[in-house]
Formats: C-alpha cells, sequence, structure tokens
C-alpha cells in the first residue's frame, strides 16, 4: 500500500515529495524527516464553527491597558514596553539556555500583581518547577502550575480558567491527539502552535511559548513558528561568557533588535541595566592597545574596549587574529594604517579582541580599532577617558556613523570626557570635549597628546 507521507525539513518546513539532504528553502543539511501528510479539513476542524466577525474601524476600541507590565525592565523593553494582551509570544533558546527560569520569573512577577497566570508545563514535573520556585523565592496563590501535554485539554483549561497569562513550556513537548505523529515533529509543533495562536485570539491572553532549539533538528526548531507569532526572542547563552542575552528577531508591537541582559545566579536571573559598566570594568587610567567605542545594541548604546596586541614576527607570515570583529573589516584597517600612517605591520603579529566576549557588527568601531592597533604598535598609553566613534573609509577618511547623540550620550553618563568623532556630524547637547577630525591621519596627535 502506499503510505501518505511526505519529507518535511524540520528547520524551516519545506515539505518535498522524496527526502533531500539539503533544504532548497533554508539551505540546512540533514533536516528531513518523513511525516503523514496532514488532510487540510482535519488542521481546520477546530475553527469551523466559528463565524467570523466583522467590525468598523472606527468601532474598535483599545484600551490603554492593553499592555502586561513585568516590572523585569529588561524583559519588558525587549517586547517593546510588556506583553501585549492576546498576543502569542515564542521564546526559543538552546537547552539550558535559561527559558524556563525567565518564564517563571515573569509568571510570578504577574501574578505577585494579583493577576491569575497559569503556567502549564508539558516537560517537567511540578515538583521541579516548585524547586526552581523557591529558588526564584516566587510564592503566589494566583500562580497556577498544570502538567499537561495535550493541547486540547490545555486550550480547555485557559478557556475555563481565564487567566491573564498563560506560558506553555514548551511547544515541542505539546501535542495534538488528532494528528498522527509524534511530538516535536514539524506537524504536531505546526498545529499546536496554531491552535494556541487561535486560542490567545479569541480569549485576548497573551499566551508565552518556550520552543527548544537543537542542533540536530531532530526536534522541530522553532523557527517554523515564526511567521505565526505575534513575537520572537531568543535567548541567547553562549555567544557572550558571563551573560545571558534577551534578542528579539520580530516583534508586531515593537522594535526589533532590543536586547535584555541577565546573569544567572544562585538565586535566580540578574537584570543587568547598564550592561557598558561590566564591560568596561577594571580600566587602568591610560593604557597602550586599547581604545573605547560604542556599538548599538537596539536602541541601547554599550560601550566597549577593544584591545590590540601587535607582535614582532621574525619568520613566516605574520597572523592576523580577531575575536568580536568582522574579520574583513579589520584587514582593510591595517591597510589603511600601513597606507595612510605609514605603519609598518608586515612583519607584525596583530591580535583584536572585544572585552565581554560581545560581537561588533558595525563599522562605528573602526576609529577605536584603527586607535587600539596604533597605540599598541607604537607603544603610546592612551587615557581612557576617551572614546572613539567613526567609520573608516579606504582613503582614511572618517565617516559619519548613525545614532551619534545616544553613543554620545552614554559616553557622558559613564563618566567619559573626551569622544573623537567624524567632522560634520551633529552632537546635541554634551558636556564632552568633542574632537572632530576628518581623516585617520589627525588621529596622531590625538594619541600623542594623550600619551603625554
Ligand atoms: N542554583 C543555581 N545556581 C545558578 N545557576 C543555576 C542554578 N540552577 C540552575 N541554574 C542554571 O539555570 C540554567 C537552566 O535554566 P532553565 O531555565 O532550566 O533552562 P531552559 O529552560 O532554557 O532549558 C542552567 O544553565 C543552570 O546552569
Ligand atoms: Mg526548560
Amino acid at each position: 500500500m502506499k503510505r501518505n507521507t511526505e519529507f518535511v525539513c524540520s528547520n524551516c518546513g519545506y515539505s518535498s515529495s522524496k527526502w533531500l539532504g539539503k533544504c532548497p528553502s533554508c539551505g540546512q543539511f540533514n533536516t528531513f524527516y518523513e511525516e503523514e501528510i496532514i488532510e487540510k479539513k482535519e488542521v481546520s476542524s477546530y475553527r469551523k464553527f466559528e463565524e467570523s466577525k466583522i467590525s468598523s474601524l472606527t468601532d474598535i476600541e483599545i484600551n490603554k491597558e492593553q499592555r502586561l507590565i513585568t516590572g523585569i525592565e529588561e524583559f519588558d523593553r525587549v517586547l517593546g514596553g510588556g506583553i501585549v494582551k492576546g498576543s502569542l509570544i515564542l521564546m526559543g533558546g538552546e537547552p539550558g539556555a535559561g527559558k524556563s527560569t525567565l518564564a517563571l520569573t515573569v509568571a510570578g512577577k504577574i501574578a505577585k500583581n494579583d493577576k491569575k497566570v497559569l503556567y502549564i508545563s508539558a516537560e517537567e514535573s511540578d515538583a521541579q518547577i516548585k524547586l526552581r520556585a523557591d529558588r526564584l523565592d516566587i510564592n503566589s496563590k494566583n500562580l497556577f502550575l498544570i502538567i499537561e501535554t495535550g493541547v486540547e485539554k490545555i486550550v480547555n483549561i485557559i478557556e475555563k480558567e481565564n487567566p491573564e497569562l498563560v506560558i506553555i513550556d514548551s511547544i515541542q513537548t505539546v501535542y495534538k491527539e488528532t494528528i498522527d505523529s509524534y511530538a516535536g515533529s514539524v506537524n504536531q509543533v505546526r498545529e499546536s502552535c496554531a491552535q494556541i495562536l487561535y486560542t490567545a485570539k479569541r480569549l485576548n491572553i497573551p499566551i508565552l511559548i518556550i520552543g527548544h532549539i537543537t542542533k540536530e533538528g531532530m526536534i522541530a526548531g522553532p523557527k517554523i513558528l515564526e511567521h505565526m507569532v505575534d513575537a520572537v526572542l531568543y535567548f541567547e547563552a553562549e555567544k557572550y561568557y558571563q551573560f545571558k542575552i534577551l534578542r528579539s528577531v520580530k516583534n508586531r508591537f515593537g522594535s526589533v533588535n532590543e536586547i535584555g541582559i541577565f546573569e544567572m545566579t544562585s538565586s535566580g536571573l540578574l537584570e543587568i541595566k547598564s550592561p557598558s559598566k561590566i564591560f568596561l570594568d577594571n580600566l587602568q587610567k591610560e593604557k597602550a592597545g586599547s581604545g573605547i567605542v560604542t556599538v548599538m545594541e537596539g536602541t541601547r548604546p554599550l560601550l566597549l574596549e577593544i584591545q590590540a596586541l601587535t607582535s614582532r614576527r621574525n619568520f613566516g607570515v605574520p597572523q592576523r587574529t580577531v575575536i568580536g570583529v568582522d574579520y574583513n573589516r579589520f584587514l582593510i584597517i591595517i591597510a589603511i594604517l600601513e597606507r595612510k600612517l605609514n605603519l609598518h605591520l608586515e612583519n607584525q603579529d596583530v591580535f583584536v579582541n572585544v572585552s565581554g566576549g560581545i560581537r561588533i557588527f558595525e563599522t562605528a568601531a573602526d576609529l577605536g580599532i584603527a586607535a587600539a592597533i596604533y597605540s599598541s604598535f607604537k607603544n603610546i598609553k592612551i587615557p581612557t577617558n576617551l572614546i572613539f566613534i567613526g567609520e573608516l573609509g579606504l582613503d582614511g577618511e572618517i565617516r559619519p556613523v548613525n545614532f551619534m547623540e545616544a553613543r554620545i550620550s552614554e559616553a557622558e553618563k559613564l563618566g567619559f570626557e573626551r569622544c573623537v568623532i567624524p567632522e560634520r556630524v551633529k552632537t546635541g547637547n554634551t558636556k564632552l570635549d568633542i574632537i572632530k577630525i576628518k581623516n585617520i591621519i589627525d588621529i596622531l596627535n590625538i594619541i600623542k597628546k594623550g600619551g603625554e
């Protein structure tokens, strides 16, 4: 008998009649799994009796209290100012990132404000969650735990209890009985999510679902859900050594690319409200091979230290090693330094590192990187009350970058005194001593002065 199956990419949901090694849609390798084809009729059965509502735009009322504020600033900001009622939020991350911890903390905060919260766990026992709640010092009568894996049952409970917030941990472990494939398969994850989405909208209850990402792809990645939900947050733990970063990659109700920074401690997630301070901790007064730069993370500027080290190599090809900076950008900066400042780096190993393990994707750090390399090579100390903002052009010209005022005001807040910026940019009102430069050649004067 011919089986009614198809092959589905567990990363993006692309389907094909035969197995493929590489997904033509998302480019991932070895992500195809065989699944039953679901009849479309069955898929939409949970909404077929509903009649569509029609309303004029002018009749729709919005009350101001549409958002639930958790009071965890780093979390609220990432969502654009709290949880929007009736929205479906997906929080993804690798196992151990701290998703359950953050979700329970959010649940605890909302429940503390006399609001009913359902925490539905499909992967841990109530004792395990209680243990975590004790560690986080959460104890509220309004927070209800439900251990349940069936989506239909979950929807019934939500309908009956009518809470103000629902958390489902995790989407990969819930399943719909009417679908004949294992929990975590693409079909299950997609259909469960569709039903949860429908519930959130119908009852106007915000639902936060947690999704695991694994490298093997056996469990359907939350990527296939991204287009369904209102907001997608990623909780990243690995990229930043000591911090956990909550990043919004999609948000129908706020700006994307906002980040929230946390640190995992024994009593829970600690909010890091002024990350620059920590990245710049223990900074000496002046230092060779160092340049302070600003990078924007969403709407928030971060101040970071670029460290450079050059060391003479007597034989062989000199090494160029960077951590946290784009390699090609770094090579361009080196070439500009060699040509424009006559710097002899051809027999030097050059290393560049960014403090705190942060990765820089912006060109605004170019000037700081150049200054750090120059000062290390010449062994001239640069005072660390000085920050560098500017992009380098191939001719050595310093180009303006965006968010100039935000960058400068953050530097001012953190007690910096001087700021090197491109010519012809508006700085707004600032107490900082602004040094405008046109070309990389001008930096020689500044660094020399600094070394005096
Ligand atoms: N007592 C503790 N002190 C510090 N960190 C802890 C403690 N207990 C658990 N953790 C950390 O919490 C993380 C697990 O968080 P969890 O919310 O369960 O992750 P996820 O749900 O994303 O898999 C682990 O990285 C672990 O190191
Ligand atoms: Mg978990």
